[in-house]
């Protein structure tokens, strides 16, 4: 009677968790719900653990507590003292060792019960992911965090090498689904799982990590939810299908933003040829303005698209863009921010960049909601972006962002761009909108210009 009722209780908490699984999920795609979306999340994950940890199966909690302690003295301060733009490998290495424990749980089993069925081939199928995702993500968190070489490595045959390892990983498997008792094979199979791990991120460039690990998210996802099957938990199979499919859908939207494929990200080594088309750019001419002259320009505006970029985020300018955006609108200028999809390192990275500094969410629009718009502003004011800008992207058939949507800068007015040099951005070209004739170049680190600005802007009150 008890066990019927706990039963109940358990099967009560993981509804809740799910519903509170999607309704995260909802409320994380706008800015104006996404802190709710993350405190409801947060509160499905305890309500799926403490059900978990409610089953009869849990008899001693002791080993649990130390884990429990253990794990919460690495992870507090790695979320404290992470900085924002380290998220990505911050992300990278939470993917790995959640991998790990999916893999080294289906090893537990394995060699605990030796399942048949389908439960042998859900767990072939939770191991060989889980093992996979746990040195694809390492391989990741090295190439981000620079402890690896960030540049794609190709070598000969490199394909065709990482393929006959994956093909040998899932045959093994397969004949392991038939043949559980065969245990010899077990340590072949998951060395096999995390080679390909390793070799699958080797081709792959630094600055395509954000990418990779949107789609390792989902292996991971896919690898909880195939253990979820293996352990007969609902909880697991619905969390961990939520996982991969946002996963799979967020390295979709990225890869549509960029303008490539799955197959390039993964295989094109982009990235790799970096400075020519900057050299060649430098004979070209440019104007360029002083922070008195910029105030000057954007006090006299009626309409202001500010495009905030990668170097938005390195040089922490958010909170003085606040202030220049308070000192603006105060003097009657319409200001608001264009928020290109893949601006930054990260999904969402200018989103909560500028949230950070209270920058009103309304005033925030997403790409296609804004582009028309940049034909009637006073003035664009980009702010340590780049590639995100680039007019090449529209007609120059040769130019490896050929295709991918841009923020329509070069129709506002007046352009103006802060940046600290005529540098490419992430990747590696030239950009034509330097030399427009409309527009002006700011040279400066981001925080200090924009502090510049807003001096002057105070001066002439
Ligand atoms: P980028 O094209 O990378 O350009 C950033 C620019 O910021 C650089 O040209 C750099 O010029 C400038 N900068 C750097 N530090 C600065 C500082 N302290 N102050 C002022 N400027 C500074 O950035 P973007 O326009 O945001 O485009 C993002 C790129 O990353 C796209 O190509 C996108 O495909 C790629 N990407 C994005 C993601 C996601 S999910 N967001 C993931 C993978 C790849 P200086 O050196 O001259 O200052």
């Amino acid at each position: 009677m008890e066990s019927s009722i706990m039963g109940h209780v358990i099967e009560l908490t993981y509804v809740i968790a799910a519903a509170s699984f999607i309704l995260s999920l909802k409320w994380m795609s706008s800015p104006g719900t996404a802190r709710r979306g993350i405190i409801v999340g947060e509160l499905g994950m305890l309500l799926a653990i403490v059900g978990t940890l409610m089953r009869h199966e849990v008899m001693d909690y002791s080993l649990i507590l130390v884990a429990f302690f253990l794990g919460s003295a690495i992870g507090v301060p790695l979320a404290y003292l992470m900085p924002m733009t380290a998220v990505p490998q911050r992300t990278a290495i939470s993917h790995a060792f959640g991998a790990l424990a999916v893999a080294l749980i289906g090893t537990a089993e394995y060699y605990r019960h030796t399942p048949h069925g389908f439960a042998m081939v859900a767990l072939v199928i939770e191991t060989l992911l889980g093992f996979l995702t746990f040195t694809a993500s390492l391989m990741a968190f090295g190439k981000l965090q620079e402890i690896l070489p960030t540049r794609p490595i190709t070598y000969k045959g490199q394909n065709y090498i990482n393929l006959s390892i994956l093909a040998a990983a899932i045959l093994t498997g397969l004949y392991l689904m038939f043949n559980p008792e065969q245990t010899f094979l077990y340590p072949v199979f998951a060395g096999l799982a995390l080679t390909f791990g390793v070799l699958l991120i080797v081709p792959i460039g630094g600055a395509d990590m954000p990418t990779v690990i949107a789609l390792l998210n989902s292996y991971a996802g896919l690898a909880a939810s195939a253990m979820g099957f293996a352990l007969n938990n609902k909880m697991l199979i619905i969390a961990g299908a939520l996982d991969g499919s946002s996963g799979f859908i967020l390295s979709v939207i990225m890869c549509r933003a960029m303008n490539r494929s799955f197959t390039n990200v993964l295989f094109g080594a982009f990235g790799q040829v970096q400075t020519s088309a900057a050299v060649k750019g430098e004979a070209k001419n440019y104007r360029s303005a002083s922070a008195d002259e910029a105030a000057e320009i954007l006090e006299s505006s009626r309409s202001v698209i500010v495009v905030p970029g990668y170097g938005l985020a390195v040089a922490q300018a958010q909170h003085k863009l606040r202030e220049l955006y308070d000192m603006l609108t105060k003097r009657g200028v319409d200001v608001r921010f264009a928020i290109h999809p893949v601006a930054g390192r990260m999904p969402g990275h200018m989103n909560v960049l500028l949230a950070e500094a209270d920058i009103p969410y309304d005033k925030l629009f997403e790409m296609d909601d804004i582009n028309s718009d940049f034909a009637q502003a006073d003035v664009a004011l980009v702010i340590g972006a780049n590639d995100v800008t680039n007019p090449a992207a529209r007609h120059d058939q040769s130019s490896p962002i050929y295709g991918m949507p841009i923020l329509n800068t070069d129709m506002a007015h007046t352009c103006m761009v802060i940046k600290r040099s005529m540098n490419p951005g992430f990747a590696g070209i030239d950009n034509e909108l330097y030399y427009l004739d409309k527009t002006l170049m700011l040279f400066g680190d981001a925080k200090a210009f924009v502090g510049e600005i807003v001096k002057a802007l105070g001066a002439s009150k």
